[in-house]
C-alpha cells in the first residue's frame, strides 16, 4: 500500500515498532533518534508499505520507496522490522524476496538499503540472504 492509504492504526503500529526496534540504536549512532523527522520520513507520499499480519495483527512491516540511488532506478529498502515473537522464521527472508519481485517487475535494477554496523542480527541477516 501507498503510505498514504494506510489505516491511521497501522501507521501507529508502524510509530511504536519503529521505537521499540530501532530507538536505542539510532542513539548509539551520529543520527541519534528524532521521533519527528521518523515520523515524518514515514508518511512521506513517496512511502510505500509491505505489511505483515496474522491473526489481525501486525507483525512486520517494509517501508520502501522507488528511488534513484547513485544514477541507477532502485528499489530502496527504508525498513524492515519484525515484532521479536515472529523472527527467525524466515518472514524477513520473504520479506526481502518480495521487495526484490516488485524490483523485478518496476524494472528496478537492484534492491538497496542502508543498515547500522552496530545492529549485528540484522548485518548477519542481510549478509546470509546475500
Ligand atoms: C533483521 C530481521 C528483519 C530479520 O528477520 P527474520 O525473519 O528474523 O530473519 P529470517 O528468519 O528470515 O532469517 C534468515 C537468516 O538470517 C540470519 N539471521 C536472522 N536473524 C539473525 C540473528 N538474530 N542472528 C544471527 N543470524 C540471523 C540467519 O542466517 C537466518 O537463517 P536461519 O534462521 O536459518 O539461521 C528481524 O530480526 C528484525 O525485524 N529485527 C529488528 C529490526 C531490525 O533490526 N531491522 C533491520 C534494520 S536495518
Amino acid at each position: 500500500m501507498r503510505g498514504k492509504d494506510a489505516q491511521a492504526e497501522c501507521i501507529s503500529w508502524i510509530f511504536d515498532i519503529m521505537e521499540r526496534n530501532m530507538k536505542s540504536m539510532y542513539e548509539q549512532s551520529d543520527w541519534g533518534w528524532d521521533p519527528i523527522a521518523k515520523q515524518n520520513e514515514l508518511t512521506e507520499p513517496e512511502a510505500w508499505y509491505l505489511v505483515a499480519s496474522s491473526n489481525n495483527k501486525f507483525v512486520g512491516f517494509s517501508h520502501f520507496r522507488f528511488d534513484i540511488d547513485h544514477r541507477e532506478e532502485v528499489l530502496y529498502c527504508y525498513e524492515i522490522q519484525l515484532e521479536s515473537t515472529v523472527r527467525r522464521k524466515g518472514l524477513g527472508h520473504f520479506i526481502m524476496s518480495a521487495l526484490e519481485s516488485i524490483a523485478s517487475e518496476y524494472k528496478m535494477h537492484k534492491v538497496v538499503l542502508t543498515a547500522l554496523k552496530h545492529n549485528p542480527s540484522a548485518m548477519q541477516f542481510f549478509c546470509s540472504i546475500g
